[in-house]
């Protein structure tokens, strides 16, 4: 692998620039299994060194954890690293799986405060409301948010899993620099209605789970193959009759791999970089997941990987072919308010 850096491009209309693949910082602390601190300290630096700048974190992540792992690196490369974190999931030390939904303002302005002391950081370059929630009218939230960027809390904001009309009546209140929800050769339903207005208003996608949680990588096929404690091992595509089927709809996948010499996790992350013109967006910017220095370089020659039309159009059925939900309780999705 040579060291040669990515390019960059622009969030939003007036958004920071970042390198064309930005860093999913989660399971370096929770959800996919043992954490190597060492490993992961080593993976952020080594992202930096090879151009990305997007850095996604989340106050849920490990309860707060995450923020703090990454709070170090961050400030030691407080110029260069765009720093994303998220509010909006709370839970509740007593129940492991208890997840709120909190969007009151009182709530915004009490989270970002925290967020800011884990990280050891004055400012967060794009603050995103991590999920919806409609009893809170869209406007007082992200009214709430737009103070944080008045008050020099927040510099950009963001939003994830909402749909079209959501974007077009945030945007309206303050603008969106990017939307972050999930998009890959497999979860296609931001196509619906939010990638249209994503595109008519000049706000950057950022597709997590860009390798389906590592199942499109072939990372496992099956989540009886993972640990005990791993989320995934609830997730309804993965287990059971749905990992059967969706296993065998790798495979075109492996396929183009295969045609360019590269590995699936290559041709999937290559497929959103082809989103940008399909859909007439500003920017795709995915955020691969690792805690590994040799996956995440594995990941950014993705960048320099473009598949052919036909090659795309084997892609193009899989989706319509998954099987199971994203998550086994959806309502906090923008699918559940897609109309
Ligand atoms: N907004 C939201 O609601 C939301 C939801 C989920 C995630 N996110 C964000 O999006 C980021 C990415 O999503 P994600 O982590 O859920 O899923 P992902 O990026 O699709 O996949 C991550 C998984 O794939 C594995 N992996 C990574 N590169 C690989 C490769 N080249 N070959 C084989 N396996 C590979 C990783 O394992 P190793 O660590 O062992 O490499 C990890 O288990 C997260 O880190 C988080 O910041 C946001």
């Amino acid at each position: 692998m040579s060291d040669s850096t990515i390019e960059t491009t622009r969030l939003g209309t007036d958004g920071p620039l970042v390198g064309v693949q930005g860093l999913g910082c989660m399971g370096m602390s929770e959800f996919y299994g043992p954490t190597d601190t060492g490993e992961a300290l080593a993976t952020l630096e080594r992202a930096l060194e090879l151009g990305v700048t997007l850095f996604d974190t989340a106050d849920v992540y490990g309860s707060g954890a995450n923020e703090e792992l990454i709070g170090p690196f961050v400030r030691a490369h407080r110029e260069q690293v765009v720093l994303a974190t998220k509010f909006a999931i709370e839970r509740r030390a007593d129940d492991p799986h208890h997840r709120g939904v909190n969007n009151d303002p009182a709530y915004v302005r009490k989270a970002v405060d925290a967020s800011l002391r884990r990280l050891g950081v004055d400012v967060i370059d794009l603050y995103y409301m991590h999920r919806r929630d409609p009893d809170v009218p869209l406007a007082e939230s992200v009214g709430a948010m737009a103070e944080l960027v008045a008050a020099g809390k927040v510099r950009h904001l963001g939003l994830s899993e909402v749909t079209g009309p959501e974007l077009r009546e945030a945007h309206a209140v303050h603008p969106i620099a990017a939307l972050q929800s999930e998009w890959s050769v497999f979860a296609r339903g931001v196509e619906r209605s939010a990638v249209p207005a994503a595109a008519e208003l000049g706000v950057a996608l950022v597709p997590y789970s860009p390798l389906g949680r590592g199942f499109l990588a072939g990372a496992f096929a099956d989540a009886g193959q993972l640990d005990a404690g791993d989320y995934r091992r609830h997730l309804p595509q993965f287990t059971g009759q749905n990992a059967a089927g969706n296993a065998e709809l790798v495979a075109p996948i492996r396929k183009v791999a295969e045609q360019h010499g590269a590995t699936a996790a290559q041709v999937a992350l290559a497929w959103l970089q082809h989103r940008t013109a399909a859909h007439g967006l500003t920017a795709v910017v995915p955020i691969p997941g690792t805690r590994r220095r040799t996956r995440l370089e594995e990941n950014l020659g993705a960048t320099r990987l473009v598949l052919t039309e036909e090659e795309l159009a084997e892609l193009e059925p899989v989706s319509a072919r998954v099987s199971g939900s994203r998550y086994a309780d959806m309502s906090s999705t923008a699918d559940a308010r897609e109309v």
